[in-house]
């Protein structure tokens, strides 16, 4: 028996009819009983190679070996009758029907048509214990957290039998305490004699918990090697093929009068639980405010609030002298507010759309509207000029939203909001979910770009370095109120961990 569990080798994954190359002449090799990350540029090509082990495409040419013997994964169905496992970064659960509910319908029902459901029950305890992958099998998904879900995607395909799991990005959407879990349901799982292969822009990450690294640029694999002989300038450079910084310059500004400020808000839910409770701050011209804090405390109603998405129930959100407490989400977005949303696909964004007319979602009417119809000329000449400032690949302004890869995806959204015509107040929640080093480090700049031109900036965001790259001040959430307010000189990892936890500084 070969020691790979594993083997592609000379894959080549085309689309429409041959114009993208997504894989080109791609081998990968992966060990029985280790954690193997890919790593890779936004575009690079490591979702289509894992969606050929699901079975979602076939290669255009090229062969797969799954313990050594030569496989053709024509469906998801045959990949788990395999034992290949994908946990996806979008989760594929009905949130109306409980763990148990969810787990059984990815199963044939063996006793007749009658689903087992004291049968799935008992097997959640089983498994979940076994993994420590603690979870409630009655708990409703729709009422988990997004790490919560995440193990049941997990739980779901071991119960389908897998020995390969694969994971696409999966500590994107976590927050530091979840991706501790993740790191550790992952030993076990390793413990128990499963593999695992998973993509991730976390270079600091890779380091941390893989023991091979396989680097895709441009569809082509172009390194792999063991964790212990890797560095993060290492990595990075093979991902980009130059030297990679990773810090970046601030500009000096100067801070001016406030454009924004929140006087003692309360907002509820959509569950009509009071989420934000009695929160005040206020941005500056020329400033970045950070809000920090454990998912959940409250930023992501907050955000929803000030942008007019779901009522203020207490307390004012005074904008250039404006009181827009009542404002709708358009009539804020008129008076200049810029938004980055956290959900970018819930939010932001139509996947059947092209991207050229993603460019013009929101902002149709203001900045592209010519006598009353579209000015589709300076449309695609503004969606051109975008896509070659953020880099957004394919330079294609027909291609599909839905298309392109995950961090192609958010440049678009980052593109758009950032080069509205009358910005004054910018919120960027999550800006740099999914992107990769390169982008990451060029997002901040046009963040800070923005800052240097007298924008007011707010943002939320779960990466604590990213928060301590941009901000001026740092508001720390925790249970719906702000817990400390720091500034930048003053901040660290440890006194925002403090105050996330709702503790105080002496
Ligand atoms: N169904 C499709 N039709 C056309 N092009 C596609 C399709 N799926 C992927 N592509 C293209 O193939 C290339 C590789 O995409 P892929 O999603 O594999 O990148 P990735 O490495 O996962 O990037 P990211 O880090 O941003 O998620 C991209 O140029 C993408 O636009
Ligand atoms: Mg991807």
């Amino acid at each position: 028996m070969s020691e790979y569990i594993l083997e592609m080798q000379n894959i080549r994954k085309t689309f429409l009819g041959g114009k993208v190359i997504a894989n080109d002449d791609i081998t990968l090799k992966v060990k029985k009983g280790e954690k193997h990350a890919i790593v890779g540029e936004n575009g690079a090509g490591k979702s289509t190679l894992m969606k050929m082990l699901n079975g979602l495409y076939l290669p255009t040419s090229g062969k797969i070996f799954y313990q050594g013997k030569e496989v053709e994964i024509d469906s998801p169905g045959k990949a788990a009758n395999l034992g290949i496992g994908m946990v996806y970064q979008h989760f594929m659960l009905i949130p109306t029907l409980t763990v148990a509910e969810n787990m059984i319908l990815g199963v044939e029902p063996k006793k007749g048509m009658s689903l087992d459901i004291e049968k799935a029950r008992k097997d959640v305890r089983e498994v979940s214990k076994r993994y420590g992958l603690e979870i409630d099998p009655d708990a409703y998904v729709s009422d988990l957290s997004i790490g919560m879900q995440q193990r049941v995607e997990i739980l779901k395909i071991l119960f389908k039998g897998a020995n390969l799991l694969v994971f696409d990005e999966p500590t994107a959407v976590l927050t530091p305490q979840e991706i501790k879990e993740l790191y550790r349901i992952m030993d076990n799982l390793i413990d128990e004699g499963k593999t695992i292969i998973f993509i991730s822009h976390k270079l600091q990450e890779v380091l941390d918990i893989s023991d091979n690294i396989t680097v895709i640029r441009r569809g082509k694999d172009v390194a792999t090697f063991p964790t212990t002989e890797a560095t993060k300038e290492k990595i990075a450079n093979a991902m980009v093929g130059r030297a990679v910084l990773f810090t970046t310059e601030r500009p000096e500004t100067e801070i001016g009068e406030k454009v924004v400020e929140a006087k003692n808000i309360f907002v509820k839910n959509n569950k009509n639980v009071f989420k934000v409770n009695g929160v005040s701050f206020y941005v500056r011209e020329g400033e970045v405010l950070g809000i920090a804090g454990v998912e959940g405390s409250g930023q992501t109603e907050l955000v929803e609030a000030l942008t007019g998405l779901i009522p203020i129930y207490e307390g004012e959100i005074i904008l250039k002298d404006k009181d827009i407490t009542e404002f709708s989400p358009r009539k804020i977005s008129q008076m200049g507010l810029a938004h980055i949303p956290e959900d970018r696909h819930k939010r932001a964004a139509v996947c059947e759309f092209s991207v050229m007319e993603n460019f013009a979602l929101g902002v149709e009417r203001d900045k592209y509207s010519l006598r009353g119809l579209l000015n589709f000329k300076k449309l695609k000449a503004d969606a051109k000029n975008f896509m070659e400032k953020y880099d957004v690949r394919p330079r294609d302004t027909s291609v599909e939203f839905g298309r392109l890869s995950g961090g192609n995806q958010q440049k678009i959204i980052v593109a758009r909001e950032l080069e509205k015509v009358n910005n004054t107040f910018i919120i960027a929640a999550q800006p740099t979910r999914g992107v990769d080093i390169g982008a990451i480090e060029s997002i901040h700049k046009m963040i800070l770009a923005e800052k240097a031109k007298g924008k007011a900036v707010l943002v939320v965001s779960s990466e604590l370095s990213e928060i301590l790259n941009l901000s001026d001040r740092i508001a720390v959430m925790c249970s719906g109120k702000i817990t400390g307010v720091l500034d930048r000189e003053e901040a660290s990892e440890e006194k925002i961990g403090i105050l996330m936890a709702g503790g105080k500084l002496d």
